[in-house]
């Protein structure tokens, strides 16, 4: 049995507690965490280093965080099967981020597209963070040895560095880290916003409409779905140029499981507005089981703290046996 587990590939990921959770999000990688939680080895985090990259006001972050981690375990995560904790509650992530900052050259980070974008959105706050926030990243996956890595297409580049990184570092010395490939979902990897689909849905849409949270309430999803941008064809197919279209028929796909085919049938001869609102009912009717969880587990600040606290535990042991390897390989002298 002990064996078995140990032959099982390692999974890695974490999200940003920066804010409420979004379908996007949802669609786009927790759903698949916790699909993969038997078949893998699973070790989940939230990113909260990284998340102050832009400037939080403390209590808000301090309550995002632990709704974060409730609402995570509403989605499904099993803290008994994946150690799942607050990235900030292990410092090998600070350490071994700042060690791949000395292996991370300028020129990659410079190319980095979500860097690109997010110093243009806060100009007033181009930190050192920001720029380095992949090596951080890449720390985050090197730490446990993923094989692999789910997420949505977003961070597509970011894992590029971070096997580049560890391709790099292997080379240098010996092989040291497993280089981690992405698991990226074949529907849902991009869900785009509801007002402008040609955009990817986000926490910091400035249209309040633009945006589903996993805990909105059912009247607003609806009233998302229904003010969702779609074309004037009134034809529910799934073909280029039709984005609001295709965004909203991949999100129907991920919650009901139905392929586009089938939803092409079921919506011919009808107009957007039914589609628009069967949407709507398929996303509530999804969420309403992890709403009713996540008001049970927020209740619980014991449990919840129990959790994260086992979660650092079992995530730390794994971490300092990576971290001290790299150190030994590089040179550093130990503490004896
Ligand atoms: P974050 O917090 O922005 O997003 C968490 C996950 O949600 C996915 N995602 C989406 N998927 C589909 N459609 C969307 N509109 C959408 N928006 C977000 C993201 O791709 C991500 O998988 N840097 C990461 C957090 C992180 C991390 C890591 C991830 C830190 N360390 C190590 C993996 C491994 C981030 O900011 O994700």
């Amino acid at each position: 049995m002990e064996n078995a587990e140990q032959q099982k590939k390692v999974i890695f990921s974490a999200i940003q507690p920066s804010g409420s959770i979004t379908l996007g999000n949802y669609l786009g990688a927790l759903r698949n965490w916790v699909s993969l939680q038997d078949e893998y080895r699973c070790i989940f985090a939230l990113a909260d280093l990284h998340t102050i990259t832009v400037r939080q006001e403390p209590a808000k972050f301090r309550k995002n965080t632990l709704e974060a981690y409730a609402l995570l375990l509403a989605c499904g995560i099993d803290p008994e099967k994946s150690p799942f904790f607050i990235q900030s509650h292990v410092s090998a992530h600070a350490e071994l981020g700042w060690i791949l900052d000395c292996y991370t050259q300028f020129g990659e980070l410079s190319r980095m597209t979500q860097f690109k974008d997010k110093s243009a959105k806060h100009a007033d706050n181009v930190n050192a963070g920001l720029f380095t926030y992949p090596s951080l990243m890449a720390a985050d996956i090197l730490l446990y040895q993923a094989d692999l890595v789910p997420v949505g297409v977003d961070q597509k580049q970011h894992l590029e560095l971070a096997r580049n990184i560890a391709d790099r570092f292997n080379g240098l010395y010996s092989p040291t880290f497993t280089v981690p490939d992405p698991y990226i979902p074949k529907t849902g990897a991009k869900i785009m916003s509801l007002q402008d689909p040609t955009k990817k849905m986000s926490k910091s849409d400035e249209n309040i409409n633009g945006c589903v949270y996993v805990l909105d309430t059912p009247d607003d999803i609806m009233r998302k779905f229904r003010r969702a941008v779609t074309d004037s064809q009134a034809c529910v197919r799934y073909e280029e140029g039709k984005d609001g279209v295709n965004n909203l028929m991949g999100i129907y796909s991920c919650v009901t499981g139905k392929d586009f085919a089938s939803i092409e049938a079921e919506f011919q001869g009808k107009g957007y507005g039914d589609f628009k609102t069967a949407v709507g009912e398929a996303v509530i009717q999804h969420l309403q089981p992890v709403q009713e969880r996540f008001r049970q587990y927020i209740a619980d600040k014991a449990y919840l703290e129990k959790c994260y606290r086992e979660g650092a535990e079992k995530a730390e042991a794994i971490a300092r046996r990576t971290l001290s390897k790299v150190m030994r390989k590089i040179g550093f002298v130990p503490r004896g």
